[in-house]
């Protein structure tokens, strides 16, 4: 049936060459593992775009409603927080594939000539990847993505003579709001899509032209001459699966949740990037006064230049890495100063003290029962009571507060704090709270 169907739609529309081209493509050397991860950074694409589309039809991308409707697609959408899911797992996983995808090409000197072309062309879509990211991160407009996006934003701002120039044009005006909005919205929706499609039809194109590169001896590429259908496209679709499967119970299980809606007057708030950022948020710390614009914006544009032009830079013709120890250590060290930065920076981020969830209750049980009204704590209260703002580390026994809390004049003769109703629990609580109130927590 299939069959009969086959020749009937061939003979009208002449599918053979077309079958050719897309899977009879010769792979040098033959079927491999490793050279799956172009088709899954594809896959991944293909999988942002649809859930993408199904995020936009209930997305509003303005201050006033852009946080409810996430909360909406969160909340009352059906499936809608597994689709977004999907796409924040995705992004996630897509800078995964094409980093290892990177890796590959690098490792089997694929990027040598005659496939000059194909690499910059790749780099192009790496970049353009990187900004899907960048942009996408604000939609949500919540606190994280408005003052994360700030980082960014200023960070274009540092680089001279056009850097005011850039940063009014990212935000549309003076400040991040509603403009940026629209504007983050339109690039990520309808102007990187245009690019990337356009960029990853001439990767392939290349691809088609040159053919892939195979192996890196001649020898092993002359031991077999098998075609791109069956086993290479089984290779691909296995990995495919295992990914989709990863990422959808990324999506079911862990929640990405919002933080609190945007609000550009907080300037307290200290924004975290997406982890495939963190490396650099991380450098960012180490770079201050006039070395900062080195790390703001030369490092970056250097690497990317390098990036970019490195089949040009690096001459050496043999493409077995034991052959290039110049690239490969190049590669290693570029990787190393990455992965440790990275780490760093996740280690510094478990090192902040995990809120105690007694003194969150303690702090709200310090509102609730209006202590403000006589004590001050760093400024904020009454002064006919003492101040509080350290009363850790002038009264340290948690024995004298459970008895001054259950009865303040057995401890203090006269006092006029009065007795408050708490039971054991909040008793605790309570003094968990005022003793975590010390200069050095
Ligand atoms: C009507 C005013 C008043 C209110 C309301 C009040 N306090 Fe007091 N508080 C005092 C006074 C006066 C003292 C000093 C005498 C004493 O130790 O009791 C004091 C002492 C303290 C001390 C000991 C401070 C030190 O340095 O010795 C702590 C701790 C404290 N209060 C916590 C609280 C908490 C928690 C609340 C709310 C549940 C509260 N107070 C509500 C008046 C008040």
């Amino acid at each position: 049936m299939a069959s009969r169907f086959y020749q009937w739609l061939d003979s009208r529309l002449n599918l053979k060459p077309v079958e050719r081209t897309l899977l009879d493509e010769p792979i040098p050397g033959g079927a491999s593992w490793i050279y799956v991860f172009g088709s899954v950074t594809l896959f991944l694409f293909v999988m942002q775009a649809i859930t993408g589309m199904f995020l936009a039809v209930y997305y509003a991308p303005t201050p006033d409603h852009a946080y409810d409707s996430i909360r909406f697609i969160e909340t009352e959408v059906l499936f809608g927080a597994f689709v977004r899911g999907l796409h924040h797992w995705g992004a996630s996983a897509m800078v995964v594939a094409i980093g290892l995808h990177m890796l590959q090409t690098f490792l089997y000197g694929a990027y040598k000539p005659p496939r000059e072309a194909m690499w910059m062309v790749g780099v192009v879509l790496f970049l353009v990847v990187m900004t899907f990211a960048f942009t996408g991160y604000l939609l949500p407009w919540d606190q994280t993505a408005y003052w994360a996006t700030q980082v960014g934003v200023n960070m274009v701002g540092t680089v001279p003579v056009i850097g005011d120039f850039m940063m009014r044009v990212m935000r549309g005006g003076e400040v991040l709001g509603a403009l940026t909005l629209s504007r983050f919205f339109a690039i990520h929706v309808l102007f990187l899509p245009s690019v990337i499609v356009t960029f990853i039809v001439l990767h392939l194109f290349i691809l088609r032209r040159v053919g892939p590169a195979g192996p890196w001896t001649d020898e092993r590429s002359a031991l077999t001459k098998e075609t791109f259908y069956p086993r290479q496209v089984y290779m691909d679709a296995v990995v495919i699966g295992a990914v989709f499967a990863l990422v959808a119970t990324a999506a079911w299980m862990l929640p990405f949740p919002l933080t609190d809606k945007a609000d550009p007057s907080d300037t307290s708030f200290v924004p975290v990037p997406e982890w495939y950022f963190l490396f650099y948020y991380e450098l960012l710390k180490y770079v201050h006064g006039p070395l900062e614009p080195l790390a703001t914006w030369v490092l970056p544009m250097v690497v990317i230049l390098i990036m970019l032009f490195w089949p040009f830079i690096d001459r050496n013709p043999a493409r077995n890495p034991i052959k290039r120890p110049v690239a490969l250590g190049a590669g290693v060290l570029f990787l190393a100063v990455v992965l440790s930065l990275l780490g760093l920076s996740i280690k510094n981020l478990y090192a902040v003290p995990r809120a105690d969830p007694a003194v969150a209750r303690g702090q709200a049980l310090y509102a609730g029962f209006g202590c403000a009204g006589c004590h001050r704590i760093h400024g904020a209260g009454g002064a006919v009571a003492p101040d509080l703002s350290f009363v850790g580390d002038t009264r340290p026994e948690r024995e004298w507060h459970l008895k001054h809390f259950k009865d303040p004049q057995s401890v203090s003769p006269g006092s006029f704090m009065p007795k408050f109703p708490l039971t054991d629990q909040q008793l605790q609580d309570l003094t968990s709270y005022v003793l975590s109130l010390k200069r050095t927590p």
